[in-house]
């Protein structure tokens, strides 16, 4: 058989629908790489608290008492993410609960990650562990674990969710259990393990700050789970910043992409060619590689939420920052 260095067009498409035959594709018999190129989704976002709070308290008029409780959440919807999350990797929810709501207890294959933001008497159950929530408490649900929640207080309560389930959407390992019926729930005590108190963090925060600031996010906490000692989940870390009155950090970029809730102050992040002016309540999104510097405007000290996807990309070996000229 001799070989020619060009087939005509003909038989190129010949060979083509052999291939196609054969449950086989030749990449580069199209034009362009042969990895196609994905644009980054998520969008540069900035969500008020002043558009959130009342569309949260009229949620109520729609899923009613007792019923649906549990499905009461108003999701942060990036422009850019086909499935309406806060970003391609993160989904940021609110959920709403009213005085006496519980929501039956179930199990998921996603990881939840609860950070309190307003009311008091709300309690999550993770794995028979009950764990009442103040504002600022963080209650990791890890994948698997039974959980429930509820709202014992007088007045309505509402709190951050951080899921992995686009990750684990990605991976098709999406699963969902209801609790059995007949089966006996066993509540006891906090486990120190999945829950993370206001004072704690804060305190923590509070003495680093006595220690060092990084040029780049001036006090930065990472929550760390009291067993590994690594990030809470190995999809999604949390993070408690502490912006000084007067601080301007330095740009950088980082290929993780984070999802940001102002527990108080003023101030102004700016991601790219966007100046996001933010104030307490409110969440932002930083895409991937989007150069990003915060700063605080007011006269007290801003302390920032933030879920990151950092810890996964950083066991798959793609994390990386880089400071901005
Ligand atoms: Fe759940
Ligand atoms: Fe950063």
């Amino acid at each position: 058989m001799t070989m020619r260095a060009t087939q005509t067009a003909k038989e190129l498409d010949i060979y083509c629908a052999q291939l196609e035959a054969a449950g086989l594709d030749a990449p580069w018999s199209r034009p362009g790489p042969l990895i196609p190129p994905k644009p980054t989704a998520a969008q540069v976002h900035l969500w008020r608290w002043r558009e959130i709070e009342p569309l949260l308290r009229e949620s109520s008029d729609f899923l009613s008492l007792h019923r649906g409780a549990e499905r009461r959440v108003l999701r942060l919807r990036n422009p850019g993410v086909p499935e309406r999350t806060a970003a391609h990797s993160l989904v940021v929810a609110l959920q709403y609960l009213l005085p006496g709501e519980v929501a039956p207890a179930h199990r998921h294959s996603p990881s939840a990650i609860r950070f309190m933001l307003r009311g008091e008497g709300a309690y999550t159950t993770v794995d028979g562990q009950r764990c009442a929530m103040q504002p600022g408490d963080l209650v990791v649900t890890p994948s698997m674990a039974w959980h429930d929640h509820g709202n014992t207080g007088a007045q309505p309560v509402i709190w951050m969710d951080i899921l992995d389930w686009q990750v684990v959407r990605f991976l098709e390992n999406l699963t969902y259990e209801a609790y059995p019926e007949d089966r006996q729930a066993e509540i006891s005590s906090p486990g120190p393990d999945l829950f993370h108190p206001w004072s704690e963090a804060y305190a923590a925060l509070l003495s680093l700050a006595e220690k060092e600031s990084d040029p780049f996010d001036d006090v930065l906490l990472e929550y760390t789970d009291s067993v590994s000692g690594g990030s809470l989940r190995p999809t999604v870390g949390c993070y408690l910043q502490m912006l000084r009155s007067g601080m301007q950090t330095r740009a950088h970029s980082e290929s993780s992409c984070a999802v940001y809730h102002v527990i108080s102050g003023n101030g102004f992040t700016t991601v790219n060619d966007d100046r996001l002016e933010w104030e307490a309540g409110d969440f932002f999104v930083v895409p991937p590689m989007a150069r990003h510097a915060h700063a605080n405007t007011g006269s007290e000290p801003a302390l920032l939420f933030s879920a990151q996807d950092r810890p996964l990309l950083k066991a798959v070996g793609l994390y990386r920052a880089e400071p901005s000229l």
